[in-house]
Formats: structure tokens, sequence, C-alpha cells
């Protein structure tokens, strides 16, 4: 990779658009160059629902960040989520053509049938696909068969399944707003990315990304991925409860949550209170942040409770050794490990931050971890999607074959 090459991802999330353009240094470390993290508007729990003003904060963000590393983005790799994913992980099989070694065609063939056999209803695509692993001939747990002697080749995938148009609405916003989709990626796969540790992933992991409009879920097992899945309640709901029941605005209570809440009222003295101006402009009003948490708290328990019954229907829950990483701005409420823990039978819970970069230290917070981790999948690719300033602009996006896209992490 040439050292000028800089990577980038993009976020669309559903409370702010967050671009990160970075380096890729020779220790693996990505130098971040610029972040661009500006509110978001159109999006309803990861859906477009306004082109316009998506496409207008789609551009915001990259401006941001652009000036601020001063580059010139073509393309970045971008993040799709939404309540419309699912998971399936499918198993595919092929003969070996006869010859002296399992081919690329091969590998191929095995993972096409493995395709095939994902139940995809007419307005339903695969959105994104992660080959766990294959085994030649019954035996199991080989990452790279290329070059290998077998007869059977198969392979487990997994395949991430969502609504077509969803999808393309992003990316048509995306590459509205002046940048080429490089590639797309599970959001919780990249969020994985940025704050999991291999460690983790080996002895099985879940990953929760509380967002705004979404909670999304990932659990890896034995180094690969084994589930994922969005729930549709997140932060904001938080938030409207608070407005709703102390009839203040939105933003008034986001204000409310994000600088005084707590997630439970174990911690908050009795006599703790804030002022808050009601809705409808008639007077303020002093408000015991023991009756905040009490109102946070069973909004927070619905999420992790959905988030539980979700894995558990998946069948991974009880393998997840590692226990559990929050991620996503709703991690940040203080107490919000306890009360996941207390829901998720007592695993031990942390909130992960982005690893693996370097620069920017205002990048490394759970809120920039799914455009951290979208960067940082780019990089471990080698795709070069931007371009320093003096070389001029170009589509530069330098993708390495398809087997470096699909192959398992080693
Ligand atoms: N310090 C904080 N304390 C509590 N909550 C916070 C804090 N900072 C951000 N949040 C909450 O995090 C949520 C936004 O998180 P995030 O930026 O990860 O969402 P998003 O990516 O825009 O949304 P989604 O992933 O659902 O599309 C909001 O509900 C916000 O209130
Ligand atoms: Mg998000």
């Amino acid at each position: 990779m040439p050292d000028d090459a800089v990577v980038a991802g993009i976020d669309v999330g559903t409370t702010k658009v967050c671009t990160i353009i970075g380096r890729p240094q020779t220790d693996g470390r990505l130098e971040i160059l610029g972040v661009g993290l500006t509110p978001s508007a159109g999006l309803k729990r990861g859906v477009i629902v306004d082109r316009e003003e998506a496409i207008a904060s789609i551009r915001a963000s990259v401006e941001v960040a652009c000036r601020q590393g001063d580059v010139e983005l073509s393309s970045a790799w971008v993040g799709v989520t939404g309540a419309h994913i699912s998971s399936v992980n499918v198993t595919g099989r092929t003969n070996v053509a006869p010859g002296p070694a399992i081919s690329a065609q091969d590998v191929q063939r095995a993972v096409q049938s493995a395709r095939d056999a994902v139940p995809l209803p007419q307005d339903r695509q695969i959105i994104h696909e992660v080959v766990r692993g294959f085994t030649i001939d019954g035996e199991s747990g080989i990452t790279r068969p290329l070059g290998m002697s077998g007869r059977r080749l198969d392979v487990e995938l997994h395949a991430v399944t969502g609504t077509a148009s969803i999808v393309e609405n992003i990316e048509r916003c995306v590459e509205d707003a002046g940048i080429a989709v490089a590639r797309r990626v599970l959001e919780p796969i990249a969020t994985g990315t940025a704050v999991i540790t291999d460690a983790e992933r080996d002895l099985g992991v879940i990953l929760i990304d509380v967002g705004g409009g979404t909670s999304d879920v990932a659990v890896f097992l034995d180094g690969s991925i084994a589930h994922t899945s969005a729930i549709p309640v997140g932060g904001n709901h938080c938030t409207r409860d608070l407005a709703r029941l102390l009839r203040v605005s939105f933003e008034e209570a986001e204000k409310l949550k994000c600088r005084y809440a707590r997630a439970t009222p174990e911690g908050v003295g009795p006599e703790e209170s804030v002022q808050v101006e009601l809705a409808d402009g008639s007077a303020s009003e002093l408000v015991p942040l023991q009756l905040v948490a009490e109102i946070l708290e069973p909004r927070l328990e619905e999420i992790f409770t959905l988030v539980r019954s979700n894995i558990a229907r998946s069948g991974v829950y009880e393998q997840a050794s590692a226990g559990v990483v929050l991620s996503g701005g709703g991690s940040q409420l203080p107490g919000t490990p306890g009360l996941a823990s207390a829901v998720l039978d007592d695993l031990p819970v942390r909130v992960g931050s982005p690893r693996g970069i370097s620069g920017h230290a205002d990048a490394a917070t759970p809120v920039h971890a799914t455009g951290v981790g979208l960067a940082l999948l780019a990089a471990e690719e080698g795709a070069s999607a931007t371009q320093p300033k003096p070389e001029g602009g170009g589509l530069l996006t330098r993708l390495r074959g398809w087997f470096e896209r699909i192959l398992p992490r080693a």
C-alpha cells in the first residue's frame, strides 16, 4: 500500500453522521486524520425517511472530516443497519473438482451453494456475508482451504439479509452526497472490529451498540461472527420517555439525560435535583434525579431484555464466555453496564471504545466506534478510498480480490 493511501468510513446514524478518515500505519494502527461528527436528519431507526435531509447531513459530516484531514474524499466504506436486518448461518457443500488441490473455483462453488441455502423472500437481499470456516472431508476449523487436498468442501457462511430498498436508499444518499460506496458493512460488525479484542472474539462475546434509534447486536464465537440483529429501541426512546413524563421538550430531556442522569436510581441521592424548562414555556421545575433514573431504568431494561431473548432465540446466548461489550452513545449513561449485567444473568459487561487508532483522541469514544470500525476494515483490506489533496480527486478505490473479502480473519 502506498504511504499516502488513506481510507474512510461513514456511519449514517439516526442521531449523527460520523465520517472517519485515516491513514494505515506500518504497525497496523490507523492514524486518524479527520473526524466529522455532525447531527443527522432524515433518518428514523437507521432508515432514511427524508432523502434531502439525509444527503445534506452526510455532506456536512464529510466536509468536516475532509477539512480536518486536508484530504478530498471520493469513496468510503458505509455502514448499514436497521430493524429490517436478520441473520442466518448456513452451510454450503461442493465436491472438489479433479486436480491436485482445492481451487478458487471449488471455494466459489461451495460459497454459492451456501448462499443458495439462505431463505430470501422477494424484497430481501443478502446485504453482508462472512465465511465462518471450512470443512474438508469432515475435518472442520479450516480457515484457508486453497491449495489443500480434499474431495468434499463444506463452508459455513454467516449471511445477513435486509430489505433491498432500505439498503439501496442509504447507498444512494451517500452517492448523491458525492461519495462512492466502496463497500457496505453491517454496522455491528464494523463496531465489533473497533471495540472487541481478538481474545474476546475467540472466547465468545456479545456486542450491544446502543444507538439513538436501534440497538445493534453481534455475537462473536470462536473468532468469528455467529449472530447479528438490530432491536428497534435505543437511546432516543429513553429521551422521549423523559420528555413525555416530565412534560419537557425532546431537546431539554436529551440535555438532562446526557448531563445529569444515571441508568438506575442506585447511587443517586434523594436531594439531587435539576431545574428543567417545561415544554409549554410556562415555568421551570425542579426535578429529582432519582425520578429521572426511575423513568430511564425500565426502558433500558426493556432494551437488554429484548437483546437477551433475541440472542437466546439464536441459540448462542450461553456461549459468550467473555461477557458483553457495550458501545454506541447510549452506553455512556452512567450505571448502564451494571443494569445490563443484571438483565443479562450477571455476565461481565464493559463499555468498549475504539482501539487500534492513533491521532485524534476525540475519535476514541463509543459514539465513534462504528465509523472507526468501518475505516479499520477498509484499512485491513488495503482499500485506498481517498486521496490526499495535492494529487487531486479521482476514485482510487483499490479492492483486493474476492477472497480477501470473504475469507475469515486469520
Ligand atoms: N453522555 C451520554 N449519556 C447518555 N446518553 C448519551 C450520551 N451521549 C449520547 N447519548 C445517547 O446516545 C444516543 C446516540 O447514540 P449513537 O450516536 O451511537 O446513535 P446513532 O448511531 O446516531 O443511532 P443508530 O445507531 O440507532 O442509527 C442518543 O440517544 C443519545 O441520547
Ligand atoms: Mg449507530
